[in-house]
This record gives C-alpha cells, sequence and structure tokens, in this order.
C-alpha cells in the first residue's frame, strides 16, 4: 500500500512546493500552469484570490475509479458537496457520473446541470419534508434513510403524495476511520446512520409499508481515509444487513452503498490505494448480486483545484515571518477548521526567496485565519502569487462572505480552454437580499 498517515514525528516528505509528478498544476518554464494556461496569465485575466480547477484532471480521477473498480456493476454517485459548480457538475454528468446530495438545493442544482435524478442518491440525517416531496417529485434513485423518525417522515409524504419512495438504510458500522475527528462518520456516538440491529428492524417496517420500497444498503464512513481496511470492515457489517434482511423480512436488495472518503496526498500524506480497496471489495462482492455505488467527491475534484492568491506582505514579528495574503479562512478554511494541509507553491521559480518557517496567513480579522502554518517555504516578495493546492474539494463551497468579504472567481480549465465557472461577487453582492430602507 503506498498510503500511510503521517506518524508523530515523522518527517514531512515530497518537494517543498508539494508538487507531484501527476500534479494537475505543473511547472514549465519556471511557472505554473493549468493544461497550456499560466496560472500567472489566468491571475491577471480573472483577478485574485482565484479558484481554478483543471477539468482534465477531474475526467482523469473520473476515469480511474471507474476503470479501477471494473467490472463490477457500478454507479459513480459524485457527492455534490465537494464542489457543486454547475460547470463542474456538467463535466462529470456527461462523463456518466450520478450525485450523492444532501440538501433540495444540491437536487436543484444537478437538475440545473443535466444530470439524470435516476441516478441520484439522497443522504443526511435532517431531510425536511419539503425536500423529501420535491426529491420523489423529480424521481430520485433512492433516498438513504438514516433513523426511524425519519422513515416514517418519508413513508407519511410518499403516500401522502401518491408515490412510492425507494430506500436504502445508512448503517454505523462503529468502525474508527483514521481521520479528523470532523470528518470521521462510522463510530457508534456519530450521528450518522443506524446501529445493524436497528437496520434490520427498519427494512422490516419498509416491507410492510405500502409507501417504501427497499432498493439497498448504505454506509459512509467518512472523508480523507487513506487506508481501505476500515472501508472494507464497514462493508463487511452493511453485507451482513443485507444478508440479514433478506433472510428475516424477504428483501431483496438491489445495491450496496460503500460511500465517499477516498483521501487524497496534501504533499504531506499519501493517497487511499484504489486498487487495493477495490480489490477488497471485488472478493466480497463475488458471488451477489448486488450493484455497488460509490460516492467520491474529494478523490474526482480534490486535487484539480487550486486557489490562487497573492502576497500584500511579509512581516517578521515576535520571532515569526507571517505571508500575508488576499486570501484566508473565508475563501478555504481547511487549515483553520480541521487542521488540513494544503501544499503550498509559487507560480513563479523566480520568486523563491530564503527558505524560512513561515505561516501565510489571510487577512481576516482572526487569529486563527490561516492557510498554512510553520511551514518551511522560500520567503516570496510582496506581489508574488501563490498556489495553494488540493482546494478543489470543499474550497469555494465552504467560502464565506465574513468580515463582508465578496467571494472570489471560479474558473474551468478544460479542452485548451479556460472560461469563467463562477463571477468575482461584487459589494452589491454582499447586500443582496437584505432590506436597504
Ligand atoms: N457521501 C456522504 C454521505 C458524505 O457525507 C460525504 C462527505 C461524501 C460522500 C464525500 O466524501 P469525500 O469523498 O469528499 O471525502 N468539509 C470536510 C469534508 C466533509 C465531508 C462531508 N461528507 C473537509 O474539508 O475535509
Amino acid at each position: 500500500m503506498g498510503t500511510g498517515l503521517l506518524k508523530k514525528g515523522q518527517a514531512r516528505r515530497g518537494p517543498l512546493d508539494g508538487a507531484t509528478p501527476d500534479s494537475a498544476f505543473p511547472r514549465r518554464d519556471g511557472v505554473l500552469r493549468c493544461g497550456d494556461e499560466s496560472l500567472d496569465a489566468l491571475a491577471k485575466e480573472y483577478g485574485t484570490p482565484l479558484y481554478v480547477y483543471n477539468g482534465d484532471r477531474i475526467l482523469e480521477r473520473f476515469h480511474a475509479v471507474r476503470d479501477g473498480f471494473a467490472p463490477l456493476d457500478l454507479l459513480i454517485a459524485y457527492s455534490v458537496k465537494a464542489n457543486p459548480n454547475l460547470a463542474v457538475l456538467r463535466l462529470l454528468g456527461e462523463a456518466g457520473a450520478g450525485a450523492d446530495i444532501v440538501s433540495g438545493g444540491e437536487l436543484y442544482r444537478i437538475r440545473r446541470a443535466g444530470i439524470d435524478p435516476g441516478r441520484v442518491v439522497f443522504a443526511g440525517v435532517g431531510k425536511t419534508r419539503d425536500e423529501m416531496r420535491y426529491a420523489l417529485e423529480q424521481g430520485i434513485m433512492a433516498f438513504h434513510v438514516e433513523s426511524a423518525q425519519e422513515l416514517a417522515a418519508l413513508g407519511e409524504v410518499a403516500r401522502g403524495a401518491g408515490f412510492i419512495a425507494p430506500v436504502a438504510v445508512r448503517v454505523n458500522p462503529d468502525v474508527h476511520s483514521p481521520t479528523h475527528e470532523f470528518t470521521r462518520t462510522g463510530h457508534a456516538s456519530a450521528k450518522f446512520g443506524v446501529s445493524p440491529d436497528e437496520a434490520v428492524d427498519l427494512y422490516a417496517v419498509i416491507v410492510e409499508h405500502p409507501g417504501l420500497r427497499a432498493v439497498g444498503v448504505d454506509v459512509h464512513i467518512g472523508s480523507q481515509i487513506r487506508e481501505p481496511r476500515p472501508f472494507l470492515a464497514a462493508l463487511d457489517v452493511v453485507l451482513e444487513v443485507a444478508d440479514r434482511a433478506r433472510r428475516d423480512c424477504g428483501v431483496d436488495l438491489r445495491y450496496v452503498d460503500l460511500g465517499g472518503g477516498f483521501g487524497i496526498a496534501d504533499g504531506e500524506a499519501g493517497a487511499l490505494d484504489i486498487g487495493t480497496l477495490a480489490e477488497g471489495v471485488a472478493a466480497r462482492l463475488e458471488g451477489r448480486s448486488l450493484a455497488l455505488i460509490l460516492e467520491p467527491g474529494r478523490f474526482l475534484v480534490g486535487d484539480a483545484g487550486a486557489l490562487l492568491t497573492r502576497v500584500l506582505y511579509v512581516k517578521r514579528s515576535g520571532g515569526k515571518t507571517f505571508v500575508i495574503t488576499d486570501a484566508g479562512m473565508t475563501e478555504l478554511i481547511r487549515p483553520s477548521h480541521y487542521g488540513g494541509v494544503h501544499a503550498i507553491s509559487l507560480v513563479h521559480d523566480g520568486d523563491r526567496g530564503t527558505v524560512e518557517r513561515v505561516d501565510i496567513v489571510g487577512p481576516v480579522c482572526e487569529q486563527g485565519d490561516f492557510l498554512a502554518r510553520d511551514r518551511r517555504l522560500p520567503v516570496p516578495p510582496r506581489g508574488a502569487l501563490i498556489c495553494v493546492r488540493q482546494a478543489g474539494a470543499y474550497g469555494f463551497t465552504m467560502a464565506s462572505n465574513y468580515n463582508s468579504r465578496p467571494r472570489p472567481a471560479e474558473v474551468l480549465v478544460h479542452g485548451g480552454r479556460a472560461t469563467l465557472a463562477r463571477r468575482r461577487e461584487e459589494y452589491a453582492d454582499l447586500i443582496r437580499g437584505e432590506h436597504d430602507d
């Protein structure tokens, strides 16, 4: 397995700027690029901070998952929350992806992007009745139900509106996922899913209910997980639930959904070995007539995206060196919220100063506003352009207007062309919806 979480005291590996050979933003002639576009030219045209996505890399990752799990009967339900931009959804939809959604808003987006609702699964512990009705009307593939009360509500809504709701029960397998505590969802005390015993009870309810039909079984154990083992442990648990549901309730399920959470490299630690995972999954599904659904988000779009930000000032104080950039926690909250690591590169090689331990911080009035801390980097001059890598997932989508900062633009580079996927917000966007009289 070419992966592994960084152990305490283990040295950081990889080049200083975290660029990997298969990087979506390689360096040519001293300048970082996305396809044929120099990141410098994109920053000049669209301004900074700026999100740039490499569409070719997104498709490469999609095909890597598809091919890695062949010849299993597989649906890749892209996890929309990772990056819900319409341009990204269209790209993946046209490549054959379905979607994993968690809200009516995400359903609205995938409809606008032309993704077939018949390839869409709907998870989340707090679906409202309005969202259930909307999803039933749109004809989604399944609701991934997370509690007995939710199941009862879904049954009522479906009957009331004259539908039969397709259901998979989300099982909490009680496995430990080696990742940040906020992105760990498969342990018993997490708010997600129900225990295996309760899942079997819920299948018994579904069988008796005229407004419900059991179609699958679901699990999702967390995000940015780099070892196959916990996924396979979770799969063993849900397959046993499927067996019990058949034996005890006479339910024949069509699919097992293993969720998402496949870890990517970040310049510090490696990626999940998707081949090893696929082997383990295939061995477990052999002889069963179950289709497989996977819900990758970050794995498809994470390293295909970068945040470009300009150095405003360099400040030395209190024994520290601060590189102050025009992006911060409002544009990318992962470093401050999850201790997320993002490789940092200078767009121009020529901007490399002496290597020091630096904090890269944003302009937001919070001490917790940083993009990287205590990182050995070549100190850039004022005005230098910085590329924050692995920002394609949970980047823009978690951006906020805190400190009344307009959100950045997003650009998609695909097939040799750069297109504006979302315009930069203006000051007027900040007060849209507020009463101004
Ligand atoms: N399926 C379900 C049910 C999920 O809740 C999630 C993510 C996924 C799939 C996709 O996980 P992925 O393949 O992208 O790891 N904001 C955090 C990550 C939160 C993940 C939430 N659920 C971060 O920036 O690390």
